[in-house]
């Protein structure tokens, strides 16, 4: 079995669900309220752990129910939750998310223990670090963690993942840690510089985190799938079409996926092909933590193979 670490962010997820999203001074009245575990770190720990790693949740709590639930909600998937500290100084994250009927959202996080996850929270897990295949990462928690927890799984031979979400200046130093990165249209656009408007500009932006010292870069398209750009090219890796639910966590089901499947040994394209599958699935589900177990995942795609050439 592969180990996999995920160094970020958990909250309670507050949704309310909404015909449209309210523009500025704008009050719309939703039609449902629900409370569900998300955040981008546990999110991403969830569906490592689903996909069938042994996965290991690096982050802070409050010492409030919001905690409790969260860490319950964590293994229940099975994820290893001994380097989770109780930080009595502050709540647990929480975001507040709004859902359109297609499935779109909006979000605002208040971070809470996020924003005090320090380097001894990493030096603490620095065994299961060095002994995990892949590193996940993400931006919610302090820039300087993230750094040096890259740093500290790259020292170690593991293969560090960073999902650049939500989307800040990066320092220089940390690019040569990373093996993949996953960012999106906007946050590719922010790191590189570069105004995304059609495929070739997300190749020269690919291609500039590159020369910093990323291997791959695979932005994230949602419905248009994804692209795996290296020093040797770029591939687009087609999505699937799925009815969407929920699009909230996708991008972290993705990165998760990505990640699981490259410390398998798989291919960058083939992994792309999964994590995109194992997002599909997570968008036809409410909630973050929604990710499809490895039994969904190659259920769907045996009958997603079969409905293409029935369509054909
Ligand atoms: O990526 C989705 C996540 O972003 C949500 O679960 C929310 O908590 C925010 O962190």
């Amino acid at each position: 079995m592969v180990v996999v670490s995920v160094v970020g962010s958990i909250h309670m997820d507050f949704y309310i669900r909404l015909p449209k999203l309210p523009q500025q001074d704008e009050t719309v009245v939703g039609y449902g309220f629900t409370m569900l575990p998300g955040g981008k770190g546990a999110n991403q720990a969830v569906a490592a752990a689903r996909l069938g790693a042994e996965t290991y949740f690096i982050g802070r709590v409050g010492r409030d129910v919001f905690g409790s639930q969260l860490i319950d909600a964590l293994k229940i998937s099975k994820v290893n939750v001994d380097y989770i500290t109780i930080d009595d100084t502050t709540h647990t994250g929480v975001a507040f998310i709004l859902l359109n009927s297609s499935g779109e959202n909006m979000i605002a996080v208040a971070p809470g223990t996020d924003h005090r996850i320090s380097k001894d929270d990493v030096n603490r897990a620095a065994d299961v670090i060095g002994r995990s295949n892949t590193v996940l990462l993400q931006l919610e928690i302090p820039l300087d963690t993230v750094v040096y927890a890259a740093k500290i799984g790259w020292r170690s031979g593991a293969h560090v993942i960073l999902n650049p979400a939500p989307a800040i200046q990066l320092p220089e130093e940390v690019y040569k840690y990373v093996y993949a990165m996953t960012p999106n249209r906007v946050e590719l656009s922010m790191l590189s510089g570069v105004k995304i408007e059609g495929f070739n500009d997300i190749i020269r932006a690919g291609r500039i985190l590159i020369e910093k010292g990323v291997k791959y870069v695979v932005t994230t398209l949602g419905s248009d799938g994804s692209v795996v750009i290296s020093e040797y090219g770029a591939v687009h890796v087609p999505a699937y079409k799925v009815k969407v639910v929920d699009t909230t966590g996708a991008g972290d089901v993705f990165s998760a996926a990505l990640a699981v499947f490259i410390a398998e040994g798989m291919d960058i394209i083939d992994a792309c092909r999964m994590a995109n599958a194992a997002a599909a699935l997570k968008i036809t589900r409410m909630g973050a933590q929604s990710a499809p177990s490895r039994e969904e995942l190659i259920q769907f795609l045996k009958s997603y193979d079969m409905a293409e050439v029935v369509s054909r």
